[in-house]
This record gives structure tokens, C-alpha cells and sequence, in this order.
């Protein structure tokens, strides 16, 4: 069946109050659910009440404490049907039995690790008990767990803990109140042996709250970090929005089998264990990172989620593009800007821009779905949070904070649409943002093209710019043209010999341009030479930017530009020129370099000399070649991932060579003193990337040399970053060495699943042939397991997603392996199995041979009988004509 925004209807019952109460058992929990319903005014009179359900079993129920008469409900597993409810407030008390055990969708209440958890976006609650599992039904929440102590000594709720006590010689219980209304999806519990770090923050509002993180017992010390960010999330989000927390504990449980990242459940948020713990011995800087900016995350939903929910799953983006937004700006602020930003805009175009490209391109907000856990996807969070950012460009920092003040203000309490947040915008600044709000409706990457011309007579530079949108058939603009989407274009002038151009434009403010119509031109007066344009600064708007700039302009942008995402993508832009020429000649391995590679190299030299040093973490970013993916979007059709490969590799290996003296000397530069101390800080792992960005290149142009380099580091480093590294350029070259160090790593970290993660990744991602085998013999592995989703993230995503020219073998093997999988893991969890099969994503893009191999590995898998709606929705999207 699929859901369409355009049927939305309020719930024709509302629910106020919620007393639940959990037996935790390890196959057969109970739940006694009493619910305090009212017909909801804005409903239908008279309306059956139909609850929803999953995989329930009914053990009782009554209606304002009487049983229920003969033919009053029916009951499957996926529903309860009540049908003739009160017209007044009544109570229905509900018992079901559920085996946690036996959840391995990850779904509901199960157990991981032998601790019981929950996840209930976007409707896991029914897996719980009967309800009206829908973000606009909104109550307020006492829960009861009760459990054995010697299992399940900690119980966590959401809210606020009331009481606690004995039952019996065993067992014992905790009684939880939310005192504030939320949705069913934000319902959680935890119980389970776990070990505690905790602190205290004072909010703005004087209120105490008690932070705690959860672990498995024994890891304590790898929780600190994560405990630190909670606190600098509640800190940066009072100074930045004007929010302060609202309940007196704020708890955060990490647990190892989880099917995203983590939720944002109220008081309560879960974790996969992989965003919260951290050590120097066991976790690299990226993973810092991550820790800290999913821990914001979670936590910033408390306001933009939580305070303000959804009203339907359509507005998806409402929650988490703003969060994700507000994320973003917080590790901005605690790291490097432009660093961060850089890192941003690359996950957008290797995740977000193919997934708008391909067949299973949705607008922000789609407007229908058959699944919709297929719907959390990069469009929605991260195209979703670009959306956010635009507005603040068009209305400037002040008036975006007093519109998000007011949509807080207006909506607090509420289940929200994307309408709503707009209008406190609209509000705010008197704007019609109607043709703005294009961006949620419709599909696909804009594209807009620029070209500039500089009159000397009339001192004046004219930049033509034109907007297209590539149709995309969904739901929503089926058959209608797309309209102009109003495009903020942050842009100055740079002149050739380096500065900013003070040149003038009645419609550039704050060097903001905005283009809202399919072509406009823009004239800067007062312009004394030709200057060269930065356009986009920033990476103002999701756009691919079409600009021909010649060789020299780009160089001087970037040895020049005032902004620094825009040298960074000068340099990027001048390597992927050079990515497409070779791989579109399909040109050998060891062809001769051109001159635009050489000229790269040179400049590169060039900005290593002069300021590698003093900006580390950027001068990485700088050094790191566009991905073979982004090579790929850019080619669009009749894709050779091999050409793309041997294109990149050629290229790798010519700045190694050109480059190779300075990048061993940085290397020595920003090595850390032996004994220094670890610090996961911005600027320490900045020059651990750039050292690290130089020995890959430097063993590109010479695999021994840069074994030799690795093996050193392996045995020297300090971090499992260095480590790491050093095992990542081991693992490109085949051979004992390899080999040896792959195994040594293995052992070293046996007991350690997450570092294991990063072992299976790593052999997973090697650009060979003989990668599919080994893929085949590490599914065997002891560590490995189709039920842990990281496990499976790790070693088959990692060969699907992310090792283009294996996934996309000639012979088809790659693909076959991959619906082997999906097939296999889809009686388990349809979840992690229908985001594998997001692989295939990029399928039409490909030549004939391999397109027709990916094809038909499509249509194994539509068509085995029993497949989950999670599959089947991506398959059979996946498939649907273009
Ligand atoms: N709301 C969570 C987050 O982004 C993601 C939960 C997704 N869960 C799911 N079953 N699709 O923080
Ligand atoms: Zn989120």
C-alpha cells in the first residue's frame, strides 16, 4: 500500500495519557498498556478506533475496566479494531506479550548484547503494543519496567525516574515520568548491566540536569568523550538558539546492534556503541568526530524533534534537515569551519547528489511512500539540512535566528509541517517564500551554468547565469515542468594577481546574489581589469556549477580566493578535469601526464610551500583527488569504474611523484614528539591527516618506499588513526607484507568488534580482483555476523558502496554477491537489507555490459516470492522505468 501526503487526516482519536507496564522477559515480555483516549474534535464522530500493531499477540483487554462484549474488536496481529468507541473519554487497557529475543529487525523492544533496548522510529511502537502510531497523536508517558536484578540492574525511561522498588526475592522495578507530550516513536526503555560515566550541567534556566552515558561495563573509560559532548551540545545550543534542556537526567545508552546511527528518544536517546565509544587505542580521529557530531545531533533533536515533532512522516525533513543543519553549525564551531565544511559538501556529492540522480531520487519532502523507512536518506537529512542553510543566506544570520525563535515559540508543543516552519520565517521577514519552498517539492540536482564577461571600455563585468532542473519522474512533478528554484549565490571578484576586486552590484547584498529566475545577468560596475569569479562560496546552494574557467583562473582562485572552501574546490575542480579527460580516453595506467596534471602538481607545490603548515587539516583536504564516484556523476552515462580507477591511480601516482620530496619532509614536520599526549582535537588530527594524506601519496608513486613507510608507522603509531593509515596503504599492495600485517591487526584487536569493523572495511574497499573472494571468506569469519548490523555495514556495504570497480566487476560477480546478501539478510532485518541494495543505485549509469549484469541481479531479487516491503520498495523503485 502507499501513503500519500495529499490523504493526510487527523487521527479521529486522540490519546492524552499513556500507563504502561513492562515485564521484561527474555522471550516472552509483557506489556500492559492503559490508554486515556478521547475522540479527537478535528476527527470523524463515530469513527471506529483502529490501533495499529505488528507481530502482536493479544493477551487482554478492557474498555473503562470492563472486558469487551462479543464482536466489540477484532484483532490481528497488525491491528486492533475497536468499533464503537465512546464519544467521550474512555480508557482501554491493553496486554500483549512480545519475545525481544526473537526481534531481530532491531524493531520494537529487543535485546542486544544480552540488554534490552528499544527503537521505535518511525513505527516500532507497534511492535510494543496496539496504539495510534502516528506522530500526530501526542501523550504523556509513565512507564513501569520491571525486571530481574541480576539481568537488568539498570531500567531507563524517558523523562524523569519517580520511583524505584523490590519485587519479590529477584526482581525489581522503575517507574519513569515524561511529563512532556510526545509521539509514540520517541517512546524507549532500556534495562540491562551496564556501566555509568556521569556529570552535572546548570542550564540557563537554572535547572540541575544529571548527564549520563551507558556502556557496556568494563568500556566506562571509553565514554568520557561522548559524555563531554553532551555537555558542550547543551552549552552551544542555550549560546546558539536559545535552547536549554527540559528535564532534570539526560541519558544516552549504547548498545552494538542498531540499525542507524542513533534516536533521539525523549530523555533517553540510544546509540549504536560505535558513535559513542571512543579510546586513542581503538578509535581514529574520524570517529571522534562522528561521536561528537551524532551526539549533538541527538541531542539538538530535543528541541527541533522532540519539542516540535512531525506531523507525518512527510515532513521527515522538518526534523532532521534542521537538526542535521544545527549539527553541522555546532562542529563548525568547535572545529574548523571551513574544514567541516569541505567535509559536508563531500558527503553531499558522494551520497546525496547520486542518490538525485538515480531511480530512487525523492523530493525533500516526497509525497508518497510505500516504506517509509526508506525515506531517512541523504536527500531528506543532508539535502534537507542545505535547505536550512539557503534560508539563513537569503535572510541573513539575524533574521534566520528570530524566525526559528518564533517557529520554536509557535510550534513548541506541537506536530508540525514544513509550512509551519516556513511561515515563522515568512513571519520574521516579511518575505513571500513561496518560490523558496520549490527546494522541498522537487527532485534532482539543479544545475547552473555561468559565464563572465568584462567590458574595459565600460569598466563592467556581466556574469550570465542559467538554472535547469533535470526532470525527475516522482509522484509530485510528474509531467509538470520543474519551476525556478530561488538560488542564494555567494560570490565576489578576485583579481588575477591575487586581492578581492572592490567592484559594485545593486543586487548583490552582503555578496549575496540570489538567481530566482531560469536566466538573469548580473552587472558589477566600477571594474578596473578582467577578474576572475568566486562563485559559490561556501558551497552557497546544492547545486553542480557550470563554469568554464580557464586553467589559470582556477589556479588563481585557488593560490587567491578570500574564501576557502572555494580553493579547495579550484583545486578539486583542476584534478577532476584532468579525472575525466584520462578517463574518458580511457587512457593506460602509466600514459604520459599532460599539462594540465603538471600544472596541478605545481600548484599544489606551490600551496604545500607556502601554507601547509600553518592550516594542516585543510591542505589534506586539498591534497585528496575527487572520488571515483564524483568522477562517475560527473561522466553521467556508459561509466567504466575501471577507467575511472586507473584515471585516479595515474594521477595519484603523478603528484606522488612530483610532490614526493615535500610531503616526506611534511611528514617529518608534523610528526608528534615521541610521548606526547593524545588529543582528538581539530588541530592534532589535522596534521595527523595531512601526514597521513602524504604517505598515500607518496606510496602511490612508490609501493615500496611507501610500504616501507607503513610498516614503520604501523609499529611507531600512537593512535588508531596512524595505524590505521598505515594499514590502508599496506592493503593496496598485494603480497606478504599485506598479508602479514592484516593478520597481525586481526589478532591484535580480537576482542575488539569495532576495530574489527574497520579491518573488514579496510580489505573490503581493495581495488582487486581478488577482493570478491575475500569478502566470501571474511563473511566466515568468526567476528563476523549477518544479525550485527555494523558487521555487515562494515564488510559488505563497504564492498557494495564504496569499492566501485568490485562492486561493478565485468562479470557481474560483484552484484551477484551483493543481492546475495540483501536476499539473505532480509528474513532477519529488511532494514539494513534494503539499504545494502541502495548499491545499486548508480545501475543505469554504467556500460551495457555491466548495466545489464546489475539488471538482472535487480530482477533476482523483485522477484523472489516473500520479500520484505523494505526491499521490494528499493528494488522495485530501483527497477521502474527512467
Ligand atoms: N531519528 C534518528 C536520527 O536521525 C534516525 C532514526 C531512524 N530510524 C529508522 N528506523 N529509520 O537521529
Ligand atoms: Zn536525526
Amino acid at each position: 500500500p502507499i501513503t500519500r501526503l495529499a490523504d493526510y487526516r487527523p487521527s479521529d482519536y486522540l490519546i492524552d495519557r499513556v500507563d504502561l507496564d513492562l515485564r521484561l522477559h527474555p522471550t516472552e515480555t509483557r506489556v500492559t498498556a492503559t490508554l486515556a483516549l478521547r475522540p479527537n474534535p478535528a476527527g470523524e464522530p463515530g469513527a471506529p478506533l483502529v490501533l495499529d500493531g505488528d507481530e502482536l499477540t493479544l493477551l487482554a483487554i478492557a474498555l473503562d475496566g470492563q472486558p469487551t462484549g462479543p464482536g466489540a474488536i477484532d484483532v490481528t496481529p497488525r491491528s486492533l479494531t475497536l468499533h464503537q468507541p465512546p464519544q467521550r473519554p474512555f480508557v482501554l487497557e491493553i496486554a500483549t506479550q512480545v519475545n525481544p529475543s526473537a526481534n531481530t529487525k532491531l524493531m520494537g523492544l529487543y535485546r542486544s548484547n544480552g540488554v534490552y533496548c528499544t527503537q521505535c522510529e518511525a513505527d516500532g511502537f507497534r511492535r510494543i503494543t496496539y496504539f495510534l502510531d502516528r506522530p500526530d497523536v501526542m501523550a504523556v508517558y509513565t512507564t513501569r519496567i520491571e525486571g530481574e536484578r541480576a539481568d537488568t540492574p539498570v531500567l531507563l525511561g524517558n523523562g524523569n525516574p519517580v520511583e524505584q522498588g523490590e519485587v519479590g526475592l529477584t526482581r525489581h522495578y522503575a517507574v519513569w515520568h515524561d511529563p512532556h507530550p510526545k509521539p509514540a516513536y520517541l517512546f524507549a526503555l532500556v534495562g540491562g548491566r551496564l556501566g555509568r560515566v556521569a556529570s552535572r550541567f546548570t542550564t540557563m534556566e537554572g535547572r540541575e540536569v544529571e548527564i549520563a552515558v551507558y556502556v557496556e561495563p568494563g568500556k566506562e573509560d571509553r565514554a568520557d568523550f561522548a559524555l563531554d559532548a553532551v555537555a558542550r551540545s547543551m552549552l552551544w545550543d542555550e549560546r546558539t538558539f536559545g535552547r536549554a534542556y527540559d528535564l532534570d537526567v539526560f541519558n544516552v545508552v549504547a548498545v552494538s546492534d542498531f540499525n542507524m546511527g542513533a534516536m533521539e528518544n525523549k530523555g533517553l536517546n540510544i546509540f549504536n556503541d560505535k558513535y559513542v565509544l571512543a579510546s586513542p587505542d581503538t578509535a581514529t580521529d574520524a570517529d571522534y568526530a562522528n561521536i561528537e557530531a551524532i551526539i549533538a545531533h541527538e541531542y539538538f533533536h530535543n528541541w527541533s524533534g522532540n519539542r516540535v515533532t512531525c506531523r507525518d512522516w512527510f515532513q521527515l525533513c522538518l526534523k532532521e534537515g534542521l537538526t542535521v543543519f544545527r549539527d553541522q553549525e555546532f562542529s563548525s564551531d568547535e572545529r574548523s569551519r571551513p574544514v567541516h565544511r569541505i567535509a559536508e559538501v563531500r558527503t553531499l556529492r558522494a551520497r546525496q547528489f547520486p542518490e538525485d540522480a538515480g531511480p530512487l531520487a525523492h523530493p525533500v519532502r516526497p509525497q508518497a511512500y510505500r516504506e517509509i523507512n526508506n525515506f531517512y536518506t541523504a536527500t531528506v537529512y543532508e539535502k534537507g539540512a542545505e535547505i536550512v542553510r539557503m534560508l539563513r543566506t537569503l535572510l541573513g544570520p539575524e533574521t534566520f535566528r528570530r524566525g526559528m525563535d518564533r517557529y520554536f515559540a509557535t510550534c513548541d508543543g506541537t506536530a508540525a509541517t514544513v509550512e509551519d516552519f516556513l511561515a515563522a520565517f515568512a513571519a520574521e521577514s516579511g518575505r513571500d517564500l513561496a518560490a523558496f519552498s520549490r527546494w522541498y517539492e522537487q527532485a534532482g540536482t539543479p544545475t547552473v551554468a555561468v559565464s563572465g564577461t568584462y567590458d574595459p571600455a565600460a569598466r563592467t563585468y556581466t556574469l550570465a547565469f542559467r538554472q535547469s532542473l533535470p526532470v525527475v519522474a516522482t509522484e509530485a512533478t510528474a509531467g509538470s515542468a520543474p519551476q525556478p528554484l530561488v538560488i542564494p549565490v555567494v560570490l565576489g571578484l578576485v583579481a588575477r594577481e591575487g586581492g578581492p576586486v572592490a567592484a559594485t552590484s545593486e543586487r548583490v547584498r552582503d555578496g549575496v546574489f540570489v538567481l530566482e529566475t531560469a536566466e538573469d545577468t548580473l552587472v558589477f560596475h566600477e571594474v578596473a581589469a578582467a577578474p576572475v569569479p568566486s562563485l559559490f562560496r561556501g558551497f552557497s546552494a546544492p547545486v553542480k556549477v557550470e563554469h568554464a574557467l580557464t586553467r589559470d583562473e582556477r589556479l588563481t582562485l585557488l593560490a587567491h580566493d578570500g574564501d576557502a572552501f572555494n580553493r579547495w574546490q579550484a583545486a578539486q575542480s583542476l584534478a577532476m578535469e584532468v579525472l575525466v579527460d584520462r578517463a574518458t580516453a580511457d587512457a593506460p595506467l602509466e600514459a604520459e601526464a599532460g599539462p594540465e596534471a603538471a600544472g596541478l602538481s605545481s600548484a599544489l607545490a606551490t600551496f604545500l610551500d607556502g601554507e601547509a603548515l600553518a592550516d594542516p587539516a585543510f591542505a589534506a583536504l586539498v591534497l585528496t583527488l575527487p572520488g571515483e564516484q564524483e568522477v562517475a556523476q560527473t561522466l553521467r552515462s556508459e561509466v567504466d569504474p575501471d577507467a575511472i580507477w586507473r584515471a585516479r591511480q595515474s594521477l595519484r601516482m603523478q603528484l606522488g611523484r612530483d610532490l614526493g620530496p615535500r610531503l616526506l619532509s611534511l611528514r617529518e614536520a608534523l610528526a608528534a614528539p615521541a610521548g606526547a599526549p593524545f588529543s582528538p582535537d581539530a588541530a592534532s588530527a589535522g596534521r595527523r591527516a595531512l601526514r597521513n594524506a602524504a604517505l598515500d601519496l607518496v606510496a602511490a608513486a612508490d609501493p615500496q618506499a611507501g610500504t616501507a613507510l607503513a610498516l614503520a608507522q604501523l609499529e611507531t603509531a600512537a593512535t588508531m588513526t596512524d595505524r590505521l593509515a598505515a594499514l590502508a596503504t599496506l592493503s593496496l599492495v598485494p603480497g606478504e607484507a599485506r598479508e602479514a600485517a592484516l593478520a597481525r591487526f586481526a589478532d591484535t584487536y580480537r576482542h575488539e568488534p569495532l576495530v574489527l569493523d574497520k579491518w573488514f572495511a579496510l580489505q573490503a574497499m581493495i581495488p582487486e580482483d581478488g577482493t570478491l573472494e575475500r569478502v566470501r571468506g571474511l563473511m566466515r569469519h568468526p567476528a563476523f555476523s549477518l544479525g550485527n548490523p555494523n558487521r555487515v555495514r562494515s564488510l559488505v556495504a563497504s564492498f557494495s558502496l564504496n569499492n566501485p570497480t568490485q562492486f561493478h566487476r565485468p562479470d557481474g560477480a560483484g552484484y551477484d554477491l551483493t543481492a546475495e546478501v540483501v536476499l539473505a539478510l532480509d528474513g532477519k532485518n529488511p532494514q539494513v537489507a534494503a539499504r545494502l541494495l541502495t548499491a545499486f543505485n548508480t545501475w543505469r549509469m554504467v556500460e551495457g555490459g555491466r548495466r545489464r549484469r546489475a539488471e538482472s541481479a535487480l530482477r533476482r531479487v523483485v522477484e523472489t516470492p516473500g520479500l520484505s516491503p523494505d526491499v521490494s520498495d528499493i528494488a522495485g523503485r530501483s527497477l521502474a522505468a527512467a
